[in-house]
């Protein structure tokens, strides 16, 4: 499976999926890292790792649209069959994630679909609940929507500030995500409306509710 990993800063969701797929055996291989930020930190990994690079600037395009289309030609021009978003912070237009349907997937800092949008440790914190997490999400056009691939629930300590939060939870996307690509390249994820199914998953052990590393 040719995998696109769209970045917008950072990278370390990117950083986990590349190691993922470097593993001997892994069903999938990242074939393009696409940035819309020239300064994003994650390319010099990508390229370090000899993934191609590249920068799609927003700010050369005039509206969402033309932004949305020259990402959808690049991608097709690299044959991509998944798009990851890894930290991209650009809202897509339902006219590009309706093309990709099914084929373009997100992660996402909190236990989907409570916490939706920006702000999401602080909102957490903020909220009084004892655990939130991270999701790993089929892509729909409304924003953090879309069927669920795997989860993993995470404490909220007394004591946490935002960012104490979004470490602890940054831990367990490194590790769903991972996942949720092997799951998806290996086609076993199946979407049933507004729900995916895996399939041979034996549950509990990999009902992907913190998932253990063997699934
Ligand atoms: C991650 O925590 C990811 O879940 C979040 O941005 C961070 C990117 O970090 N994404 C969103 O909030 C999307 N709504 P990274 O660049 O190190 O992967």
């Amino acid at each position: 499976m040719r995998v696109a990993v769209l970045i917008s800063s950072r990278g370390s969701n990117m950083q986990a999926l590349v190691r993922a797929c470097e593993a001997e055996g892994f069903p999938a291989e990242i074939v393009t890292v696409l940035s819309n930020n020239p300064d994003a930190g994650g390319l010099e990994f990508a390229a370090s790792h000899n993934i191609p690079t590249k920068v799609i600037n927003h700010r050369d395009y005039e509206n969402r649209e033309d932004f949305d289309a020259a990402i959808s030609e690049y991608l097709t021009e690299q044959r991509v069959d998944l798009i990851c978003l890894a930290g991209f912070m650009r809202l897509l237009t339902a006219e590009f994630v309706n093309k990709w349907r099914d084929r373009i997937v997100n992660i996402h800092p909190s236990l989907l679909p409570a916490f939706k949008g920006l702000h999401v440790h602080e909102r957490a914190i903020e909220s009084g609940a004892r655990f939130t997490g991270c999701t790993v999400h089929y892509v729909r056009p409304e924003m953090d929507d879309g069927p669920i691939i795997a989860q993993a629930a995470v404490p909220i300590l007394q004591d946490d500030t935002p960012d104490d939060l979004a470490a602890r939870i940054l831990v367990q996307e490194h590790r769903i995500y991972p996942l949720a690509l092997k799951l998806i390249a290996e086609r076993r994820v199946k979407v049933h409306g507004s729900v995916a199914k895996i399939i041979d998953a034996s549950e509990p052990d990999t009902s992907l509710i913190n998932p253990s590393e063997d699934n």
